[in-house]
């Protein structure tokens, strides 16, 4: 996962890709009065089942969420980016990195502030794993 250093801008992992892009909005909110942390999670797994799709072929379920960790919080109004790229593919499974960024106006103000890994298994009819096509 990309950190910021002394001299570049922040930005997402260059392996990865823009899997997902929403806007947290007010019903969304926790008790404190940013975004819930639970809705950040299902963004993320949203964005991975995507990634997943395009991987597995075909259906595939969350397996497991192996780390997930909140870095920032998140205001209502901010635009919310979900980045993904696969960390590992094993014969039914692939491991996909969640990068969430968010920006208030531009792309040119994009905070990391959660990111975490989501394992999808590819899926059968009777929702047996299958292997994943080559
Ligand atoms: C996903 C599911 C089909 C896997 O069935 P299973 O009988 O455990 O399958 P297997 O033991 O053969 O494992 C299949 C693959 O998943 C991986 N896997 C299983 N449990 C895992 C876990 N907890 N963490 C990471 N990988 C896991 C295995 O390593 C294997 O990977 P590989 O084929 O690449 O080597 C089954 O557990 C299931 O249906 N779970 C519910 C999924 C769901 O409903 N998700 C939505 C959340 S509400």
């Amino acid at each position: 996962m990309s950190e910021p250093n002394n001299n570049m801008v922040a930005q997402p992992h260059p392996d990865c890709e823009l899997a997902l892009q929403t806007l947290a909005m007010p019903k969304d909110t926790s008790a404190n009065g940013d975004i819930f942390g639970g809705w950040l999670v299902s963004q993320m797994d949203l964005a991975a089942g995507i990634m997943s799709k395009q991987i597995t072929l075909g259906r595939s379920v969350t397996v497991a969420i192996e780390t997930v960790t909140f870095l920032k919080p998140v205001s209502v109004g901010a635009t919310v980016s979900c980045y993904c790229r696969v960390l590992k593919r094993g014969r039914s499974s692939v491991h996909i990195d969640v990068e969430v960024w968010t920006s208030m106006r531009t792309i040119g103000d994009i905070v990391k502030v959660a990111a975490g890994v989501f394992v999808f298994v590819a899926i059968a009819e009777q929702g047996k794993p299958r292997p994943i096509p080559e």
